[in-house]
């Protein structure tokens, strides 16, 4: 049988020692603790860790001292950094710099915390191949904003770790919802010029006559209407980061424009006569599939291959159902603060309900929910009580219908299908949850539950749209 892990918690506050070491129990692992750099330099004398934990920010000799000592010592244990007032910046600096294994933002995700542990524990005997090592940096529930713990996150983590500090062009692609502004600007985050602005144009949404003016900027009476000079997106975005939204929407020749400036780094105003240099990252997003688009016509063939230097894809969330909880229980703590509430955490109901249910409008939409529930839930745990009639009612529950003591009538068989509608459901809402359901149903083919809808699939895609992004806006997130 294999040891258990033992890991060496270092932190000045004895409250997050004893939290973290009655975890770490808890999973199974053997802790020891340390108040700071120096003391966990004479515990690992007697106690070889498979796994150190630090803290950064400590009297005495304080966590980057720490790690220097240790990568100074030439043995060091993979040593995962947690940091209260860590920006990424910092992090990453520990991990770069000072060869930590990874680093973890407080207040620690107890699931991404233990996938952590695990990681770096089964890595314990690979120190010597430290740069294969660095290459599986990933093994984190966060990277900056962006939360996960399912293979394909921290695949992505690796992936935006090595994009990040170079200057080439990403292009991100996912449904709506999934995280591509979040990982637009954690590319922004990691690199060079985050000090720079991060600029974010959506090409859906602005009328062809204007997405020119608005990318390029204008001189004064380039055309009707241009009463001041004005500068575009590229000149805001100097030395920092253009997120182009949407770039499948752009229009065919404002795509060639857009190339000619990707080759020569050089943008002229509508009705200017000079062009000057510009120095921008950009980050180009979709949640169309880019070699439909290419094929379709919408999306120049020769601009998506120089736009798709490296190629992020961030898929649904239903096909990634481990990130539901360690992303619900971190978007908990943001709106606990939004809505100055103290919701705890989520019931296992809840939990599970969230994994039965298929999330077309991926993580916004959990967002969504989660905000009503924080909301109405105010403290302590959030029950299916607190969830959209569409998320509490399952069709397994139909049979619960009938009065208290009645046998149980046998469903008839289109019953089995049946969606039971409480008085005090919403038009809104009933018609979501039928929708959803249908879409379970046809096992999420939007055309055939389009049909059984009766609604055409456009109109289906707009609901869909709607339930992930429509209420974004009027919350103000
Ligand atoms: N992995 C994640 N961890 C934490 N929050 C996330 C994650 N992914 C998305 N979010 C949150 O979900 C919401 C939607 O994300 P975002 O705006 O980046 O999606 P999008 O892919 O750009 O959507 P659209 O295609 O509609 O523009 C935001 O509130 C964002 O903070
Ligand atoms: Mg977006």
């Amino acid at each position: 049988m294999n040891q258990p892990l033992k890991v060496l918690i270092v932190d000045d506050e004895a409250s997050q020692r004893s939290g973290l070491a009655g975890m770490i129990s808890a999973w199974g692992m053997t802790p020891e603790t340390a108040g700071d750099g120096n003391e966990a330099l004479e515990k690992l004398a007697e106690f070889p860790a498979d796994v150190i934990l630090t803290d950064l920010n400590m009297p005495g000799l304080d966590g980057f001292g720490f790690l220097q000592r240790l990568r100074d010592a030439g043995d060091m244990p993979p040593t995962i950094v947690l940091t209260a007032y860590g920006s990424v910046e910092t992090a990453v600096k520990t991990v770069r710099e000072l060869g930590a294994f990874w680093f973890l933002e407080k207040p620690i995700q107890p699931g991404g915390l233990e996938v952590l542990i695990r990681r770096a524990g089964s890595h314990a005997g690979l120190t010597a191949e430290k740069r294969n090592l660095e290459r599986q940096l990933s093994y984190k529930g966060s990277l900056g904003q962006l939360v996960g713990a399912s293979p394909r996150m921290l695949e992505i983590f690796t992936l935006l770790q090595q994009a990040g500090p170079s200057k080439a062009c990403v292009l991100v692609t996912g449904e709506s919802g999934t995280g591509k502004e979040v990982v637009a600007r954690t590319l922004h985050a990691l690199s060079q010029r985050r000090q720079g602005p991060f600029v974010a144009i959506n090409c859906a949404a602005l009328p062809e006559s204007l997405i020119e003016s608005e990318l390029f900027g204008h001189e004064k009476g380039s055309f009707t209407g241009a009463s001041e000079r004005r500068a575009g997106c590229f000149e805001v975005a100097q030395h920092g980061t253009l997120m182009l939204d949407e770039i499948g929407e752009m229009p065919l020749p404002t795509q060639a424009k857009l190339l000619r400036i990707l080759e020569d780094s050089k943008v002229r105003r509508l009705g200017g006569k000079t062009e000057f240099e510009v120095d921008v990252r950009l980050v180009a997003a979709t949640n169309k599939v880019p070699e439909e688009a290419v094929r379709g016509g919408h999306l120049r063939e020769d601009l998506y291959y120089r736009l798709n230097v490296f190629h992020i894809h961030l898929p649904p969330l239903r096909d990634r159902k481990e990130d539901l909880q360690p992303i619900a229980e971190a978007l908990l703590g943001d709106l606990n603060r939004k809505h100055e509430c103290r919701v705890s955490d989520l019931s296992p109901d809840v939990l599970l309900a969230f994994g039965r249910y298929g999330w077309p409008g991926n993580v916004r939409e959990l967002r969504n929910v989660l905000e009503r529930a924080v909301i109405l839930a105010g403290e302590g745990t959030i029950e299916p009580k607190h969830l959209p009639a569409f998320l509490q009612d399952r069709p397994a529950s139909t049979a619960s219908a009938a009065p208290a003591g009645a046998p149980p009538a046998a469903p008839a068989p289109d019953d089995l299908e049946a969606l039971r509608i409480r008085i005090g459901t919403t038009v809104e809402e009933a018609e979501k949850g039928l929708i959803l359901r249908t879409l379970e149903h046809t096992r999420n083919n939007k055309t055939r539950a389009a049909e059984i809808l009766g609604i055409s699939l456009k109109t289906l895609h707009n609901k869909l749209k709607e339930y992930g992004a429509g209420k974004e806006d009027a919350m103000g997130a």
